[in-house]
């Protein structure tokens, strides 16, 4: 059900690869919800996805950037800025990829070129993108910026191997660049740390399908989907959460403030 959450206000969302991706469903409900946007991916992964269903669902123009180039994301202001009409109001960071998850390298043996990779796609670029922003006053007072990030940031899960390095910064990166865009402009920069989701990304950890389950059986509400993440996010982006920065936002069913429930435990009745 649509109320206008976006009306006249103007976003760029960035990670939509196919209709698995979350970018996706927050494409899809902002359009509900009244917003005008852009969509942006880096330049392969046009070829790869479906971005230009979406634009035509959505009725928004795509403009591709490599989220780790500084001299793509200028480009990507101000064509999304001329584009759209004025400055933006919200931004949606929903990029992540880790080179040494592709190649299955184990995490005490990574290749550290990859790992500067992985720092700079899935954290650096949440930081390149709101500098870019912050030079060229691209975002409108009380802009909202969410970039999608994991518990993983927190606690250890062996296989998200050097991608929970790049969460942790992500979230760091969130808080500082809070402060100073909020002193600023008072935009609002937050994480939302979403529940383990059947994606491309996603499906690229390894041991994924059983994960998930167990984190489905760990969380009092079960996982929270895409498209509730979506709606999480259009509340983000939105007037009625605008003193809500410089936060880590958990949607994940309750799964980060549970220690067991009756159906894990339950697993293990048997065992001698
Ligand atoms: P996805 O694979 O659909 O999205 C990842 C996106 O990052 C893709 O669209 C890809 O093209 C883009 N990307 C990669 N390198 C880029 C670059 N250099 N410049 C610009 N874009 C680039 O997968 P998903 O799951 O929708 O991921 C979105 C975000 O959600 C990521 O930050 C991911 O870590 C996060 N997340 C995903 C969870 C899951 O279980 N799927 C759980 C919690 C967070």
């Amino acid at each position: 059900m649509a109320n206008n959450l976006l009306k006249g206000k103007r976003g760029i969302i960035f990670g939509a690869l196919n209709d698995m991706s979350i970018a996706w469903q927050v494409a899809l409900k902002a359009h509900e919800e009244g917003a005008e946007f852009v969509l942006t991916n880096a330049p392969i992964a046009m070829r790869m996805g479906a971005i230009n269903e979406l634009a035509e669902k959505t009725n928004s123009l795509v403009i591709p950037a490599d989220a780790t180039s500084l001299e793509d994301l200028e480009n990507l202001f101000s064509k999304a800025m001329e584009h759209l009409g004025g400055k933006i109001d919200f931004v949606l960071h929903s990029i992540g990829m880790s080179p040494n998850v592709r190649k299955g390298k184990h995490y005490t043996d990574i290749d550290y070129k990859f790992y500067n990779q992985t720092l700079d796609i899935s954290a650096g670029s949440l930081h390149k993108t709101l500098a870019t922003a912050h030079k060229m006053d691209a975002l409108n007072e009380w802009g909202s910026v969410v970039a999608l990030t994991y518990i993983a940031a927190q606690r250890i899960f062996p296989d998200y191997n050097d991608m929970a390095d790049a969460k942790s910064l992500l979230e760091s990166i969130t808080r500082s660049f809070g402060y100073h865009y909020g002193i600023k402009k008072k935009v609002r920069v937050n994480t939302i740390s979403q529940s383990p989701t059947v994606t491309t990304a996603g499906q690229g950890i390894k041991g994924f399908d059983e994960f998930i389950n167990f984190s489905d059986q760990m969380s009092p509400l079960g996982n929270a989907s895409a498209e509730a993440c979506a709606d999480y996010c259009v509340a983000m982006f939105s007037d009625l959460t605008r003193y809500v920065t410089m936060q880590n936002l958990f949607h994940d069913g309750g799964f980060s403030n549970t220690g067991v429930t009756q159906p894990v435990i339950e697993k293990f009745g048997n065992i001698e």
